[in-house]
């Protein structure tokens, strides 16, 4: 936290009138602050707009027209009062208004969850085509690593007729992950549990398994800007070279996968690390139309065919030492 900025607030009270000055000015003291986006906006400019819309009780999306318009005292007050946290605290602006958006949808999220931004969200929307070739007949899934549930949530609608199970090691993110299946409405189809990968699935098979485990190695978490602080670290973190968790999920997918199952992973710039290690596994990695990167696709009969490769990692650390 940066304890000695303060905006001032006293002196442009009387110059900022419309939403759009407040927009505009909000940014230019973030872009002035040096802060980080990249938690579910671009840059400075969506950032205040988040912050100003949400104080003023608007949609996100709300049309151009009505940025001319006037804020009353009390308005302006609560506006700058968040874009003054915003930029004190450090705090990404889902963690200040806890809402964030996911493939279109509302989530609710706080410090408990890591803030919804995975790039699968446009496999999910194009229902992992051409990868999943009969998209009908999947009726299981599985979101491993759930955090605030938007991955599955996301594809119980992509997927009408699937069941869908929410799995996450930490208690409080499931409280989260809870709170938006009832807010989706979706407690009918939606189900989350508690464990650490596939320990409390024994016999569970699904169709599609997908997950944006953690895969930050320990040396990147202590380089990323601030604002990655203030998610829950067991999110991010994953060991020496952010292989960790994926190691092994790579050794216990096949196990709760069925025979036409799809596994689907991001591992963000632990692509590198992993196809170095592995150059015999045949990872699909799909090419994103909104960017991000490092998401790879396997099915489980390729998965099959090389799952020996990942059994020293059953319970390994690191890839060296398996
Ligand atoms: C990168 S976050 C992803 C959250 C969410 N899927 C998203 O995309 O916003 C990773 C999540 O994995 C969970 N996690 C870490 N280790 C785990 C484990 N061994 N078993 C299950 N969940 C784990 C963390 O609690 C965290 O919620």
């Amino acid at each position: 936290m940066v304890d000695d900025i303060t905006l001032p607030i006293d002196d442009v009270f009387g110059h900022l009138h419309t939403l759009r000055d407040f927009i505009r000015w909000g940014a230019s003291r973030m872009n002035e602050a040096g802060l980080y986006f990249g938690h579910g906006t671009a840059d400075a400019i969506d950032e205040a707009a988040a912050l100003v819309l949400h104080s003023l009780h608007l949609p996100p999306d709300l049309s151009a027209e009505f940025f001319p318009a006037n804020l009353t005292p009390d308005e302006k007050h609560t506006v700058l009062h968040l874009l003054e946290r915003r930029i004190r605290e450090r705090k990404p602006a889902a963690y200040l208004t806890h809402r964030a958006w996911f493939m279109g949808l509302p989530f609710y999220v706080d410090e408990r969850v890591l803030i919804p931004r995975s790039p699968l969200a446009e496999l999910i929307e194009t229902h992992f085509e051409p990868w999943l070739s009969n998209n009908g007949a999947v009726e299981s899934i599985l979101d491993l690593c759930a955090g605030s549930g938007c991955i599955g949530i996301a594809c119980a609608y992509a997927f009408p007729n699937a069941q869908v199970d929410l799995v996450d090691i930490s208690t409080a993110a499931l409280e989260v992950a809870r709170r938006n299946i009832e807010e989706h409405g979706l407690e009918e189809r939606v189900n989350a549990i508690e464990s650490d990968l596939f320990a409390e699935l024994d016999g569970c098979r699904y169709d599609l398994i997908v997950s944006n485990p953690p895969y930050v190695s320990t040396a990147e978490l202590q380089r990323l800007p601030a604002e990655y602080h203030h998610e829950p670290a067991i999110g991010l973190e994953a060991g020496e070279d952010g292989l960790d968790v994926i190691l092994k999920i790579l050794h216990q997918a096949l196990a709760h996968l069925s025979d036409d199952g799809l596994l689907v992973v991001e591992v963000g710039n632990a692509q590198h690390a992993l196809s170095d290690a592995f150059p015999e596994v045949p990872f699909v990695w799909p090419e994103l139309e909104r960017g991000g990167e490092g998401v790879f696709l396997l099915t489980a009969r390729q998965l099959q065919a090389v799952h020996h490769r990942f059994d020293p990692y059953e319970n390994a650390d690191t890839v060296g030492s398996g």
